[in-house]
């Protein structure tokens, strides 16, 4: 028997009873005539004690430990004389009376404690030691735990867990494919799936009628702090559903989650459409955790010869509650130059103080008599002592721009308190997206989206201005900024589909090519469906308050998608390469 109980395990109440416990060496430390040395497993940390007086050999064994070393100690619970609150196997400790070293350790390359002095790639490249790190260990619990609650709820909402296929044909969602040269069939290639999504909307065909599955997807795609070339879905797909059917359902499920993991209750989520999170806060994923909605300034700033407001296109501004006392010029010189960088690309920033005794400091004093800005005020609910930040230009740019300083705002005047959820659905997308470069159309979240009923003939009919106002059928989950789902009610009727390829670019024949096995499926009989999927581990560390998600995954890849540890991607053998019919470098 390796153990007898585990490293977090033993309490007061164990005093006196013969243990025996199996883990890696934390640390030790001589004191004299005692050693004592910390012992760690997934469950905890135990002391051990050895006294030198008693048992000189145990001892002078215990003093020759490396970090990491993996042991078996035998011996007596009993109190500690100095106890450690700070952990639960704190009270007691362990006199050693057997010791053995079940396995050596390298010193390791870097320290496994819960702050680690280990830089990102190091870390990677040893991931397994990181994982030792109870912090990393504690994520990895917590995702184990939302993947059982995500399935015990599906599963009494009446899903099933269906398995798709990860050798497959592209499925465009807006990133480059994976592919895998295929050897039996020379020069073709299977694509790695960037989503379920085809398939789900098959099972639909097939009758399966609730299907969810957590599954790997891979996108090619440039790699964020919350984005991996391969991550995971909860992936959610119902038949005879409305929009308002699959919102309830997964709003459920989200709820579900937060109160039986962190025993929070969201309470109802509100929604928005998109063009109101664009207006109110120029983002479609708005972070409700503090106000500062946009007010728009046209009306009121232009025709006062102030040529960079009379020429821009918006006009916008937010207001900063309390800060115009303590917000010091130098500040405001540095969030000028904040939102110059290139990142951000405004050109300049415009500021109002509505100061304390409520006189007005601005940039713009030489176009506005104080009597002018002082009627501002109240599009922005301002009072004495708060700031309004004015950014200005094109429409588009000038709302991205300011919802990057929102943030930025948020950030720096402590506006976010931690442990606060607020989710939130945004509705309404538009179907279409007009890129100028490309001169085309892009699909808003993936060619299978329906727009909205009312919609239809427009997209049938409709001209150029026409289509880019088309709604969707198509919403996101955020919480807390953060995009966590998205999904939308799908097209079943193959005319229709065939339509929005028509409107994405796709030639009839392109289209068959790649998708006629979908539309062929919508001639059997397709019901109404839906679904949405969330993005699993973009949920694991916004509900653990994490902005990367690289720690909520065992093992990720590094910015440049690379595995450290097993170093891959590599090259293969001329052999390989030959196998599969792709050319052979020659020889450099
Ligand atoms: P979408 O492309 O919006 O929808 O993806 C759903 C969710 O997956 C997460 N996500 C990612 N997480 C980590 N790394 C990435 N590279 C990454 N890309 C996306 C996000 C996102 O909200 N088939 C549709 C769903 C549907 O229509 O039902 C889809 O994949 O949290």
């Amino acid at each position: 028997m390796y153990r007898s109980h585990n490293c977090g395990e033993l309490r007061i109440t164990d005093c006196g009873k013969e243990v025996t416990i199996s883990g890696w060496v934390q640390k030790g430390r001589d004191l004299g005539g005692l050693t004592f040395v910390d012992v760690r497993d997934r469950y905890g940390i135990t002391q051990l004690v050895f006294n030198m007086d008693e048992q000189a050999d145990l001892c002078t064994k215990a003093r020759k430990l490396g970090r990491e070393y993996v042991i078996q100690a035998t011996g007596i619970v009993r109190e500690r004389s100095s106890k450690n609150a700070a952990r639960s196997t704190g009270d007691i400790e362990i006199d050693v009376t057997n010791l053995n070293i079940l396995n050596e350790s390298k010193t390791p390359p870097f320290t496994i404690e819960d702050e680690s002095d280990g830089g990102d790639d190091l870390r990677m490249k040893y991931r397994y030691l990181d994982i030792r790190r109870l912090p990393i260990q504690n994520n990895i619990i917590f995702r184990s735990k939302l993947a059982l609650e995500t399935r015990k709820f599906l599963d009494s909402e009446g899903f099933i867990e269906v398995e798709t296929p990860f050798l497959i044909k592209s499925t465009p969602e807006g990133a480059r494919d994976f592919v895998v040269p295929s050897r039996l069939n020379p020069g073709q290639f299977y694509a790695l799936p960037q989503s379920p999504q085809t398939f789900k909307q098959l099972l639909m065909v097939a009758g399966v009628d609730k299907y969810f599955q957590i599954v790997k997807c891979f996108r090619d795609e440039d790699l964020r702090a919350d984005r991996q070339p391969e991550f995971t879905q909860i992936d959610c797909e119902m038949s005879y559903v409305h929009l308002e059917d699959i919102l309830n359902t997964f709003e459920g499920l989200t709820r579900h989650l937060f109160t039986h993991t962190l025993g929070i209750d969201l309470g109802d989520f509100p929604r928005m459409t998109y063009d109101e999170a664009i207006r109110l806060y120029g983002s479609d994923k708005p972070d409700l955790r503090f106000g500062m909605e946009f007010a728009e300034m046209n009306d009121l700033v232009k025709g006062y010869d102030f040529g960079v407001f009379d020429s821009a296109e918006l006009i916008v501004g937010i207001c900063a509650k309390n800060i115009a006392e303590s917000y010091s010029n130098k500040d405001m010189k540095e969030l000028t130059e904040w939102v110059q960088r290139p990142q951000i690309g405004a050109k300049g920033l415009v500021y109002i103080k509505y100061q304390e005794d409520g006189s007005i400091k601005s940039s713009i004093g030489k176009f506005y008599s104080d009597e002018v800005i002082r009627s501002w005020a109240s599009r922005f609910g301002a009072e004495r002592g708060d700031v309004l930040f004015i950014l200005s230009g094109e429409k588009d740019a000038t709302r991205k721009q300011l919802s990057e300083l929102r943030l930025e705002l948020g950030k720096r005047l402590h506006l976010i308190q931690p442990g606060v959820f607020k989710p939130l659905w945004v509705t309404d997308f538009p179907l279409l997206e007009w890129d100028e470069d490309t001169q085309r159309f892009y699909a808003m979240h993936h060619p299978f989206t329906s727009p909205r009923k009312e919609d239809i003939p427009n997209m049938l009919n409709g001209d150029h201005e026409t289509l880019k106002n088309i709604k969707a059928d198509a919403y996101d989950m955020v919480i807390n900024g953060s995009e966590i789902g998205g999904g939308s009610i799908r097209i079943h009727d193959r005319e229709l589909q065939a339509k929005n390829f028509k409107l994405l670019g796709f030639t009839p024949e392109e289209a068959e090519a790649q998708f006629g096995f979908l539309m062929g499926a919508f001639e059997y009989g397709a019901p109404p469906h839906g679904g949405l999927a969330f993005g699993f581990d973009r949920l694991c560390a916004v509900m653990n308050g994490q902005s990367s998600i690289r720690d909520f995954i065992a093992f990720p890849k590094n910015n440049q998608g690379r595995d450290m540890m097993i170093d891959a991607p590599s090259s293969i053998h001329d052999d390989q390469l030959k196998e599969l019919y792709l050319e052979v470098k020659p020889e450099s």
